[in-house]
């Protein structure tokens, strides 16, 4: 067990939130899967069950694969923009409400609803935010009658056929993936391509490099997932005695797998710390691993390298216009609330 540490905040305390990947390393440095003296579950997510589990959490790049392929263990113009508000946040949003089938003038109220659904909750938020998420589920239920009546050719529709005569799919089961992929694809790319332009803010060279020549840009999205995993860290429960990193896990126990620390391991990539756009391909872990590996990536990857491409069309150089922010409420998601930049010469 690693000394000096009592309780969750001392593990996700300020430090952390402005720059998680020393923690990584020192966890990692001291065991790629290390024991917790406290219930990581319990404080985080206000459970009440399971208090009595084992919390481990995991850092190394190995440790992290195999815990997460180990079924068992499962469970704009010129001038200073926020890239965050005027771009990544409405981006992903737009993109899985019109594919879902959404007619434009809803988006709007639709896109109040599904930032109700995906804020994280404060006391002052968390009564009108569940009335947000109900209307959700209301009108993507009268959607889905209005769908069965008179079918199009979009994804909903798609989803009422899926099954064939046979095994069609029930109503709730159409409407909670449909608000899955809401809930999975809207933060989650909105933080890849934050995080993509907030490392891109402070290099020039690679901006150019980039504009020169554009077949570098799915390397550069690869290492920016690698770099910044939007996902930081997710939860796995042991169903029997399981051994992972020399340990023997409890059935139980609570394990912690910190994607983004794995992705950090020297172990797997030479000198973690430096984002390499050009950086030679190597599996990582921002997707996940296994059979839980994400549905949506590559409509992640065509809507950052859509953004990048055009953005490098419009502007041959970027620069910081005031320091970005990083939200400080979930260790579960990397993101920014603000990135102020300098988008010259257009
Ligand atoms: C950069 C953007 C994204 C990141 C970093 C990301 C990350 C992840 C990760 C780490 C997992 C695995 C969770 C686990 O191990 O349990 C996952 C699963 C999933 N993702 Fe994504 N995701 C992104 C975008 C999307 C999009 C755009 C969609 C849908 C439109 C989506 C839909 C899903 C779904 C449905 C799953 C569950 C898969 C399963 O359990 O079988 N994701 N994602």
């Amino acid at each position: 067990m690693m000394a000096g540490l009592a309780s969750a905040t001392d593990v996700f305390n300020e430090e952390f939130f402005e720059d998680p990947y020393p923690s990584y390393h020192r966890f990692r440095n001291q065991d790629p899967v290390l024991q917790l003296p406290f219930n990581l579950q319990l404080e985080q997510a206000q459970e009440t069950y399971h208090d009595d589990a084992d919390s481990w959490l995991v850092t190394g790049f190995d440790a992290c694969s195999e815990a997460l392929r180990n079924h068992q263990v499962d469970t704009a113009g010129d001038g200073a923009v926020d890239v965050v508000s005027a771009l990544a946040e409405p981006l992903p949003i737009l993109v899985i409400a019109s594919l879902i089938g959404v007619p434009p003038e809803d988006l709007p109220q639709f896109k109040e609803w599904s930032d109700a659904m995906v804020a994280l909750p404060t006391p002052e938020t968390i009564t009108s935010n569940r009335a947000k998420t109900l209307a959700m589920h209301d009108y993507i239920g009268a959607m889905l009658s209005v769908r069965r009546a008179e079918p199009t050719d979009d994804f909903m529709s798609t989803l009422i056929t899926a099954g064939g005569s046979d095994e069609p799919l029930e109503d709730w089961e159409i409407t909670s993936f449909c608000v899955l992929l809401l809930l999975a694809g809207n933060e989650t790319t909105r933080n890849l391509v934050s995080c993509l332009m907030n490392v891109a803010a402070d290099r020039p060279d690679t901006w150019r490099a980039l504009r020169d020549d554009r077949s570098l840009i799915p390397g550069a999205i690869e290492e920016s997932l690698r770099f910044d995993s939007p996902v930081q860290i997710l939860n796995r429960w042991t169903t029997e005695d399981t051994a992972l990193g020399g340990h023997l896990l409890p059935a139980g126990s609570n394990v912690a797998v910190a994607y983004a620390g794995g992705n950090r391991d020297p172990e797997s990539f030479a000198d973690p710390d430096r984002f390499l756009f050009d950086r030679p391909a190597k599996q990582h872990l921002a997707f996940g691993l296994g059979i839980h590996f994400c549905l949506g990536a590559p409509l992640a990857r065509l809507e950052a390298s859509v953004v990048l491409d055009e953005l490098l069309e419009r502007y041959p150089s970027i620069s910081r216009a005031a320091p970005a922010q990083f939200q400080r409420m979930s260790r579960v998601i990397r993101g920014l609330t603000a990135l102020p930049i300098d988008f010259t010469g257009r």
